[in-house]
């Protein structure tokens, strides 16, 4: 899907079907109130015409609904955008999610009105916007599929009376929004990969590979033997059934000019190219989308891809932790006690905790790069979706300007997040009488932050850290039109890029 820009557009450019926005507008009629869609920025002869046709009595301009018509032989459809009070960003990506459902299968090509969709009369941010909601929804996983749902629409065109002079600003928030729904939708395609195919060693090559060629970018990988010589005991521990090498890959994006104001974050995730629970096995039906598991990784991995793609002034570091939880007769038993790279000793009395024993090694390994502050995303607890529901985001840390700069991030692109405390009786709660540490708590309470007062151990000294559980977030997200209803959702991606942009 190629998008171009037409500013100082007076008449709608040549496609398949254009697309127009109403709001709608509530009325008293004598005693009835009635909804009437609203024309602004609708040329004179087409709005007649519309008005003209019986069906557009029925048409109330209400966000999602839509109606298509011909005007003088030209295909049009309108989109209603509900009350203009009520008419946000996340909104216009709403509307813009529906017009890709609406004719993805059907028009190759499309031109959007974007006066008549722009939010608070912004076509620049309108632009990024629309961006957002077309990419991220034109999206299909359909690789395994015989029959592919190869989108029909190649060019979707964004008309506007706007002067040519924003040409450059307007075609940058496309180009911002192009590169990170890209890196979104690579994240999504790593999560859906099934695990026969996916696992570490093919995860850590594709990575290797996708990055390869960026400016600014350095990549190495760390396998089994690497890992033994950073004493990762907690990470080979959960690697110890597999029939594949662990691997720890570790990216930098170094942008063209390093002052020595320049922030340096660090991203870690969870990679669990399957989680069977290990000898604590999952029942079968919690097992299934247990590829899923890696969501973490891709997220940070994502995120690292755009901000280098977009050459961001702000060095990111980025440490992917992989294996799977699998078990044979070398797997790590319950009461299993193993030492962390930073020296602690941990009882494992639960083998389907091992998200934890991942990302701590590798926190402690991210640490000994000295960042201004590092951000984890992992699936890590279902006790998240108990807590937070599918949709929303666990945010758990030590920092708490950190954390506002992340709830900061989210708010601004409309992503939901929500901050969980971590309680002095949780971290006792982690504590071991025969170890330093225990990888699950006492009970099934706080199972969330619970998790989150075990990583802490293992960020290093004064460092700032952020822990997003994406256990639900992560996953098919059936509110958002722009999400997959049956997979990876790649949500937590535009946070993260936005967070770098406010360095
Ligand atoms: N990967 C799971 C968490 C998970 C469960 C994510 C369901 C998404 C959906 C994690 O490794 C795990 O198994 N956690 C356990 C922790 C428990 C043993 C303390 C859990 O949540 O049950
Ligand atoms: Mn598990
Ligand atoms: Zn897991």
């Amino acid at each position: 899907m190629k998008i171009t820009l037409n500013l100082g557009a007076n008449a709608p450019s040549i496609a398949d079907v254009i697309v127009l926005g109403t709001f709608s507008k509530k009325e008293k009629k004598g005693k009835k109130e009635v909804t009437t869609p609203s024309f602004s920025n609708w040329a004179k002869d087409c709005k007649d015409a519309f008005l003209a046709l019986g069906a557009a009595k029925s048409f109330t301009g209400d966000a999602g609904t839509q109606i298509t018509f011909d005007w003088e032989g030209q295909r049009v459809l309108a989109i209603g955008l509900g009350d203009k009070s009520a008419y946000d960003n996340e909104a216009a990506r709403r509307a813009a999610s529906s017009v890709a459902t609406a004719l993805k299968a059907t028009a190759e090509t499309v031109a959007i009105n974007l006066d008549t969709v722009a939010v608070k009369g912004n076509v620049e941010v309108t632009a990024g916007l629309f961006t957002e909601g077309l990419a991220l929804t034109i999206y299909e996983f359909d690789k395994y599929l015989s029959a592919k749902k190869t989108p029909k629409t190649k060019t979707i065109t964004f008309d506007s009376k706007a002067k040519k002079t924003g040409q450059k600003k307007v075609q940058k928030a496309i180009d911002e929004a192009l590169i990170t729904c890209e890196s979104i939708n690579v994240a999504r395609d790593f999560v859906n990969e099934p695990p026969n195919v996916l696992n570490s060693e093919t995860y850590a090559k594709a990575v290797v590979n996708d990055i390869k060629g960026t400016k600014g970018v350095k990549a190495k990988v760390l396998g089994k033997a690497e890992l033994k010589k950073q004493k990762m005991g907690m990470f080979l521990s959960v690697n110890a059934g597999s029939a594949f090498a662990p691997q720890l890959v570790h990216l930098t994006y170094t942008p063209s000019k390093v002052t020595k104001n320049t922030k340096h974050i660090a991203l870690v995730g969870k990679g669990l190219t399957f989680d069977t629970g290990g000898y604590s096995l999952k029942p079968g039906a919690a097992m299934v989308n247990m590829k899923f598991d890696m969501a973490g990784s891709a997220t940070v991995y994502g995120a690292f891809r755009a901000i280098a793609k977009l050459g961001l002034p702000v060095k990111v570091s980025c440490f992917l932790g992989m294996t799977d939880n699998a078990i044979n007769s070398l797997a790590t038993m319950p009461d299993s006690i193993v030492t962390a790279k930073n020296g602690k000793t941990v009882e494992i009395l639960n083998t389907d905790a091992e998200g934890r024993l991942v990302l701590g090694d590798v926190l402690t390994y991210a640490s000994e790069q000295k960042p201004d502050c590092i951000i984890d995303a992992a699936t890590l607890t279902g006790a998240c979706l108990v807590a937070l529901g599918t949709e929303v985001c666990g945010l758990m840390g030590n920092d708490k300007k950190l954390s506002d700069s992340i709830k900061k991030a989210a708010a601004s692109t409309d992503e939901y997040i929500w901050e969980l405390p971590i309680m002095k009786e949780w971290r006792d709660d982690m504590k071991s009488n025969i170890a330093d540490l225990k990888n699950i708590g006492s009970n099934r309470f706080a199972g969330t932050p619970k998790a989150a007062a075990f990583l802490e151990n293992f960020v290093g000294e004064g460092i700032a850290w952020a822990h997003l559980d994406i256990a639900g977030c992560g996953d098919s997200q059936a509110h958002l039109p722009y999400c997959p209803n049956k997979g990876a959702s790649g949500l937590m991606v535009r946070t993260l890029v936005n967070l770098a942009k406010n360095q």
